[in-house]
């Protein structure tokens, strides 16, 4: 090869997305075709965002603000936290992306994280070269904290902790997640990645970690417009930290990583209060509809707080979600993440959860 990558670049996967419907339409010759794997939200955006779009579409031949102000204010009133210490990204992934920059420093230093988790985490480990420290969830697919703590070194830089997690969709409780926080060797930084705090955040024992940044400690809590707020497609992700962390990690990120069409929806969407509520009530008739379903069938779930949920399906879970992509129900197999006996399906609407279980059914 003419060129020379990176070896550490090599090591890298690419992101395996959920398959889009107009590939499993032209592939399998079906019309007819939902997709429940990537955690999106069934009932599509606000319609207040879509209108903002549309009206910011106007202004899309001048570069966007690049301090988001409107933005971080809008979440700073919001969760009554000071727009200083928010910061936004091209959608939580590149948040995640610039704080590898931001901590990982080559081989002497090191990412802990729970596994199974978000598969981004181990690439900004990867990708500064540095250690990627996986630590087993337990038995019930949740974090093992006491697991993470005894992880912890002196090169330890970044612990990631998706909560709720993806895949699996289990918590870690408020105290927990405190000890992890009391047990941080100096200078390294949890993460908590919050991508479905809305669905969460009502749990008891669900952690109010805005606190903690508040209070100083060293916590960046990644939030996004992606799972409830039915945004995937334009990106906007955001985060809250210390005063130091949002200033390297201004240093980092690119001037204008989050246009001025997501700035525009992300105020909108916000705003919208009717959608959310409604989001929040599809998904928990939808899940209680599965788990429920799940259990005459004699298949476990895993206990989710979030938009999807992982059904134990007792054969090779690749064989099951092909079966069921061949009834036109796209499902994420588990064997992607390390979870080869488990598909995660997400919640849609109750039209699509039926499409669902009667697909299920009819494959297992
Ligand atoms: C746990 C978790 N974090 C982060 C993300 C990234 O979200 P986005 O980049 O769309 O904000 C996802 C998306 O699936 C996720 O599941």
């Amino acid at each position: 090869m003419p060129y020379r990558v990176r070896p550490n670049v090599l090591k890298m996967h690419p992101y395996s997305p959920g398959k889009p419907i107009e590939e499993v339409q032209r592939e399998l010759g079906l019309t007819d075709v939902v997709k429940l794997a990537s955690n999106e939200n069934p009932l599509g955006p606000s319609p207040l965002a879509v209108k903002a779009v549309i009206a910011a579409a106007q202004g899309m031949n001048t570069y966007p603000d690049a301090s988001g102000y409107k933005v971080r204010e809008a979440l700073a009133v919001h969760y009554g936290i000071g727009a200083e210490h928010i910061v936004l990204g091209n959608g939580s992934d590149e948040i995640l992306n610039v704080l590898g920059q931001v901590f990982l420093d080559g081989p002497n230093d090191s990412a802990v994280m729970g596994w199974p988790s978000f598969l981004r985490y181990p690439a900004t480990a990867h990708l500064a070269d540095s250690q990627c420290v996986l630590v087993p969830l337990d038995k019930q697919w949740r974090h093992d904290i006491n697991a993470m703590i005894a992880a912890l070194t002196p090169a330890t830089r970044l612990v990631f902790v998706a909560n709720p997690n993806n895949p699996t969709g289990t918590l870690v409780p408020s105290s927990d997640i405190e000890r992890l926080i009391a047990a941080l060797p100096g200078g390294a930084v949890l993460v908590l990645d919050e991508a479905y705090y809305e669905f969460a955040r009502d749990v008891p024992g669900y952690p109010d970690s805005l606190q903690w940044v508040k209070d100083g400690r060293p916590v960046v809590v990644t939030r996004t417009f992606s799972k409830s707020y039915g945004l995937a497609g334009i990106r906007m992700g955001y985060a809250f930290a210390p005063l130091e962390i949002v200033d390297a990690f201004n240093r980092v990120r690119e001037p204008f990583d989050v246009n001025s069409l997501a700035q525009a929806a992300a105020i909108a969407a916000l705003g919208d209060t009717d959608h959310l509520a409604q989001t929040l009530e599809v998904n928990s008739q939808g899940m209680h509809r599965i788990v429920s379903r799940m259990k005459e069938l004699g298949h476990a779930t895993v206990e989710s707080h979030a938009n999807f949920v992982c059904v134990e399906t007792k054969r090779p879970s690749k064989e099951v979600a092909d079966a069921l992509l061949r009834e036109g129900v796209i499902v994420r197999s588990g064997h992607v993440f390390d979870m080869p006996g488990h598909i995660r399906v997400t919640i849609g609407t109750p039209e699509e959860v039926e499409r669902f279980l009667t697909a299920y059914k009819k494959v297992v």
